[in-house]
């Protein structure tokens, strides 16, 4: 396996049919390490519309002796994928925080985590899969039953390459259905080890199909199959909605979980350290690129001025460095694309009059130099109606934004395009069920960061940041499955 500093990069291929597999073209893409891009982790293929071809026809073939395989059986396999990415957790984990930045408590903590879903996903098959009804005859025998989709095409985001995938692919399975998996180009050292860990676990060959390559042509090939039954995407709006049409077109199931503008609220009567310790790790931990992350603040007028010199000094003091170095708070942005957006950003808001107070700089010189650092941002007097407080910028700024009351605090939060997660700060349970009430959040906390999931309830976000579906839990079967009703009537007696 390839590691940082060896002096030959390992190649990697695709996984298709059981088989790990030579793209049908020769380009490749090397993994860099954003927190020191002269380190290259292995060379991945740029696939082709071919591959996604190969791939869907070995799903499809695999498809009728997957879905006749017993919940049992399907249940022991992911419980060995569980065993086996835990036992792993440690190389995982290393692999994600030198190819997306997250520092390595975070890297094998996720790591760790993708093995709890796949513990939470082979309980499923051992649950229940339909209903019984009485039915107007009473001689009938009326049930539901919940039946796989067939061949779904999973698209996943860098951010979370352990988690995300995981928690598409393991119900995905569970429930009876093929995948071709296209992750994200940025981490496909993980993607390679999530599937060599399901191969390992004994999924007969061509149920999990893995194929390398950028969006525009893998992802895009895979979302316009007419084979292909579902798409689950995860990943940026512009690019969710394009697949939704193009997957539509042929009839597609397609479920999208997008963009956030996650805002903590903090009410009069709020701990400020707890206020300033929750907005601090949405906003910063993975160095902000969680769609869950937090990115604004709004902070009612008597505590404004405390609130915002405790949460800038707190910024000052985190330590930004390289993933791998256990007392890092805080990583590089995943690419030098992604800090240039984030700078951009940035000087966005200052024109447009907010207060830059602290951060808002690459970080240059040793241990910065050849890594896409960023230091910590915090702006102060933002407008709800300014770029920063409404667009999504996926990187380590928060935005302080003044509120006259919770009242006000609330329709500030709820006045912006997406609905993923907040959470208010307060001691006060009559405000907080208000805020429950009034919020508009798929996900929503009292006194907790706006970031995080557990994986046996639901998770995914109102308005813009979805498709009105929820991932994990028992919410996962509405979209991985279809409803079968059936009548079943005796025949006449004799
Ligand atoms: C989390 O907050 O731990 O892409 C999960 C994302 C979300 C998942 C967040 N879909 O950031």
């Amino acid at each position: 396996m390839g590691r940082p500093g060896e002096t030959t990069e390992p190649r990697y291929r695709n996984y298709v049919g059981g088989e790990w597999v030579e793209p049908s073209g020769t380009e490749l893409r090397p993994d860099q390490n954003p927190a020191d891009t002269r380190e290259v982790l292995g060379d991945f293929p740029r696939s082709s519309e071919a591959d996604v071809q190969r791939a869907v026809d070995a799903a499809a073939a695999a498809f009728p002796g997957w879905r006749r395989t017993s919940g049992p059986q399907r249940s022991a396999i992911l419980t060995r994928a569980a065993e086996i990415l835990e036992r792993r957790a440690r190389e995982v984990g290393e692999a994600l925080t030198s190819e997306e930045g997250k520092t390595i408590g975070e890297g094998v903590g996720e790591a760790n985590r993708g093995a709890q879903i796949l513990r939470f996903f082979a309980g499923e098959p051992l649950r229940a899969f339909g209903e019984t009804y009485s039915a107007s005859n009473p001689e009938t025998f009326l049930f539901t039953e919940r039946v796989p989709l067939g061949v779904v095409g999973v698209i996943t985001p860098w951010n979370f390459p352990v988690a995300i995938p995981v928690w598409k692919l393991a119900p995905c399975l569970a429930y009876g259905n093929t995948a071709v998996f296209k992750p994200a180009e940025l981490t496909p050292l993980t993607a390679h080890l999530i599937t060599e860990v399901f191969a390992e676990a004994g999924l007969p060959a061509g149920v999990l199909n893995l194929v390398h390559g950028p969006g525009d042509v893998v992802g895009e090939a895979l979302a316009r199959n007419p084979s292909v039954n579902a798409i689950t995407f995860t990943g940026s709006n512009a690019v969710g909605r394009h697949l939704h049409h193009v997957a539509s077109e042929h009839g597609a199931k397609v479920q999208l979980e997008l963009g956030g503008k996650n805002p903590v609220i903090v009410a009069a009567d709020a701990d400020l350290n707890q206020a300033v310790e929750i907005t601090t790790s949405g906003a910063m931990r993975s160095t902000g690129q969680k769609c869950t992350a937090t990115s604004r603040v709004i902070v009612v007028e008597p505590v404004l001025r405390d609130f915002t010199d405790a949460l800038v000094a707190r910024a000052r003091s985190l330590k930004v460095g390289p993933g791998m170095d256990p007392s890092s708070y805080m990583g590089p942005l995943v690419s030098e694309e992604r800090r240039r957006a984030v700078l951009d950003y940035v000087a966005v808001g200052r024109q447009e009059g907010a207060r830059l107070l602290t951060g808002g700089e690459p970080l240059t010189g040793p241990p910065f130099a050849h890594g896409h650092y960023v230091a910590p941002t915090v702006f102060a007097e933002v407008a709800p109606q300014m770029k920063i407080a409404q667009e999504e910028i996926f990187g380590p700024v928060v935005a302080v934004i003044p509120a006259k009351s919770l009242d006000d605090a609330i329709e500030i939060a709820n006045g912006v395009g997406f609905g993923l997660s907040a959470s208010l700060v307060t001691r006060d349970i009559r405000r907080a069920f208000d805020f429950i009430r009034a919020i508009e959040a798929g996900v929503v906390h009292v006194n907790s960061e706006t970031a995080g999931a557990e994986p046996h309830v639901p998770f995914g976000g109102m308005k813009g940041s979805s498709s009105y579906s929820r991932e994990q839990g028992r919410a996962a079967i509405e979209f991985f499955t279809q409803l079968k009703t059936v009548y079943l009537d005796m025949p006449p007696a004799g």
